[in-house]
């Protein structure tokens, strides 16, 4: 089986997701990757203290490196993304280097409700940033996406029933 990639905006349900699919007997053999816990351990410092000291350009430069890194990982895995990881359009071809690249697509008013203000998330701290945010982002996800799933309306169980139905797997 491919490996499978989750991209989607901040509180869209990614790492949840991520890691209900590596309890699920089809996907157990994966390796569970989280991009963001990736470049936390290869900066030794937590994401909020990168944008804090090198401000978000900087950010973007280490998380495609991390990407290549985790697509040169010949294990099968399932990888959750940041949710900027579409903001660099060179992303797009190392994620489908990857697998098969799921979309966790939610309404942007309960991202915010979700995660608005989290203190651990420097992109989350200004509604109106977030919603901006999130309109020029929507089309770069559907467009980078093999898959979409929609985890506004969904619980997690129908979300790994939708992704392995979409897979093909019964
Ligand atoms: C970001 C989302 C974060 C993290 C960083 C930037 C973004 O990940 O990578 O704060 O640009 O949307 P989550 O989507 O897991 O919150």
């Amino acid at each position: 089986m491919n490996s499978i990639v989750l991209i989607g905006f901040m509180g869209s349900g990614k790492t949840t997701l991520a890691k209900a699919l590596k309890n699920d007997p089809a996907f157990e053999t994966m390796t569970f990757i989280d991009v963001d816990d990736h470049i936390e351990k290869t900066e030794g410092r937590k994401i909020s203290d990168i944008f804090k000291a090198d401000g978000e350009s900087y950010f973007r430069d280490i998380e495609t490196k991390a990407l290549k890194d985790i697509a040169g990982d010949e294990r099968t895995k399932i990888v959750s993304c940041g949710g900027g990881v579409v903001e660099r359009a060179e992303n797009a071809d190392i994620l489908k280097a990857i697998g098969t690249v799921i979309y966790t697509d939610s309404a942007v008013t309960k991202l915010w409700d979700r995660v608005g203000n989290d203190p651990k998330r420097p992109l989350s701290r200004d509604k109106e940033a977030f919603l901006k945010l999130y309109e020029k982002r929507e089309r770069l996800y559907r467009s980078a996406a093999d898959v979409i799933i929609d985890t506004g309306n969904n619980d997690i169980k129908k979300c790994v029933g939708l992704i392995k139905e979409a897979l093909g797997i019964s």
